[in-house]
């Protein structure tokens, strides 16, 4: 099913580390690339944009800008794609935390990531994190009512190195990484017509 050119669809991309070049927002990039060469609209919140969430109170009675731009993007997405590093075999507690906020969306009508395609990508310095984050991602995408989709990208940052350009030093790797965000746009027309 094609995508409407006068009103693209939104692939949000939620991934990242701070403080500095992070291998894990470039691969973000690259997947987020890809849906958009299939004619979608992507917008991606990365380690700063995470960094400036405070950390998630359910009970609060106000939320910050940043709280609600990041809330009002997902409520808006077709599909999301979420990157996280392992850091000590699971999800950064950054990337997390940005999750978290999803709960503002409990009762909406479409509550969390519900209906979504999500793509997912996990880099580790290492092979062994990279497959317990992948099922850590996988699990919250579970609860949070979204459809991950089949193919995720494991990355060992230990062999594969990135660059600014959207390249990486393995051809395999961004392709992957690339592949991901195809399924991505493959699937989020669908759940959008249904
Ligand atoms: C707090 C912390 C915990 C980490 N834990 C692991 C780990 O358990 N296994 C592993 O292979 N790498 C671990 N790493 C390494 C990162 O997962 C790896 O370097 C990742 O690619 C960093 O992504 P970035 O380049 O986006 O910052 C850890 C790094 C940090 C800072």
């Amino acid at each position: 099913m094609a995508v409407d050119p006068a009103s693209p669809p939104l692939v949000v991309g939620i991934g990242g580390t701070i403080g500095g070049i992070s291998s894990t927002e470039r691969a973000l990039r690259i997947a987020l690339d890809a849906a958009e060469r299939e004619g979608f609209h992507t917008r991606m919140f990365g380690g700063a944009d995470m960094a400036r969430l405070p950390l998630y109170d359910p009970r609060a009675t106000t939320r910050t800008a940043d709280e609600q731009a990041f809330v009002a993007a997902v409520r808006e997405a077709s599909a999301v794609i979420i990157a996280s590093p392992g850091y000590h075999g699971s999800i950064s507690g950054v990337v997390k935390n940005a999750l978290d906020l999803l709960e503002e969306t409990a009762k909406d009508d479409r509550p969390y990531l519900a209906d979504m395609p999500v793509g997912l990508i996990a880099t580790a310095y290492g092979w062994q994190a990279t497959g317990s984050t992948i099922a850590a991602l996988r699990s919250i995408v579970h609860a949070l009512r979204g459809w991950p989709t089949p193919f995720a990208a494991a990355i060992n940052t230990q062999v594969t190195k990135f660059d600014a350009e959207g390249g990486a030093s393995d051809p395999a790797v961004v392709e992957q990484l690339s592949m991901i965000g195809r399924q991505v746009a493959r699937f989020a027309p669908l759940v959008a017509a249904s």
